[in-house]
């Protein structure tokens, strides 16, 4: 971690502020990210002098170029991306509307895509680069209802996180992609998202927060690839998918069956 640079995204409060304070505590130097000036400065002044505030929106793509282009000027390089800026919703499925949808995406998705979009150009002329994706476990199994449009979010962030590594893997194998997948943590996320709802840190059993920072951290000095922050996640979720989809039999697919 020592004298590594990361960018991370959302760093005023909740998981991205923990991460800053796990990385600056091991010697990693930090440009972080977020809209709420205040909040981000006190966040950066708690990490010491290696570390950069960077006031920006990234839903907005040339918000986010301003972001890589200021950590690489201050810093010299970056080494590691961390798209950590997440949203949930709280509204059933037959009830989400166009902008529910867009909204998502927009918070979710582009957001990461404007970041790895900008930083692999430099990661490139590098032939080094680490590129963190903060998804959630609710990108691996849809368990909530409520949460609906965000579920659908985090599986396609999921989805194309593996897509990246595969194409990166190819074009630029010094370029690592790693997928994080937290369960509840006890952050603001819950008061945060679109329509209010449940406050993520009066739910059963969230994760404490500092933990799930330590777990970023760690996975930029192990590069692991794909990494639950909650022991025990992995099992839920292979439980959960087991009991989806079902083969065709034979007969089926000869046109042999009775209409029961
Ligand atoms: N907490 C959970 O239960 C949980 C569970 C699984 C996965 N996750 C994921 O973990 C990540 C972090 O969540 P969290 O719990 O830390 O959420 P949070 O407490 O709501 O914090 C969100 C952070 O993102 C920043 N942000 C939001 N919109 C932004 C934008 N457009 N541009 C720049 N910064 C923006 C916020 O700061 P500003 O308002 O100052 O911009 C804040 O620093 C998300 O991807 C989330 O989906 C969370």
């Amino acid at each position: 971690m020592q004298g590594k640079v990361v960018v991370i995204t959302g760093a005023s409060g909740g998981i991205g502020a923990a991460a800053a304070s796990a990385i600056a505590s091991r010697g990693g130097s930090l440009a972080l990210v977020a809209r709420r000036e205040t909040e981000l400065r006190a966040v950066a002044e708690r990490c010491g002098e290696n570390a950069l505030p960077v006031v920006a929106d990234v839903t907005r793509r040339d918000d986010v170029r301003r972001v890589i282009r200021a950590a690489i000027e201050h810093f010299g390089h970056v080494d590691v991306l961390v798209n950590n800026v997440g949203r949930g919703i709280t509204r059933l499925p037959t009830s989400l509307t166009d902008d529910d949808i867009d909204d998502m995406i927009r918070i979710n998705i582009k957001s990461m895509l404007y970041g790895v979009q900008e930083v692999v150009p430099h990661f490139k002329e590098r032939g080094s680069g680490h590129i963190i994706n903060v998804s959630s476990i609710l990108g691996r199994m849809p368990a909530t209802p409520f949460r609906s449009a965000y579920n659908g979010a985090k599986h396609f962030l999921s989805a194309i996180t593996w897509n990246i590594r595969q194409e990166l893997s190819e074009s630029v194998p010094g370029v690592a992609v790693s997928l994080v997948s937290p369960p509840v943590v006890a952050t603001e996320f819950g008061v945060n998202a679109l329509h209010g709802g449940p406050d993520s840190r009066t739910l059963p059993f969230p994760q404490n927060v500092d933990e799930v920072g330590n777990v970023i951290a760690w996975v930029i000095d192990t590069r692991k690839l794909d990494v639950y922050t909650r022991p025990g996640s992995k099992p839920r979720v292979t439980e959960f998918l087991s009991k989806l989809g079902e083969d065709p039999p034979a007969s089926v697919l000869a046109g042999q069956w009775d209409a029961a």
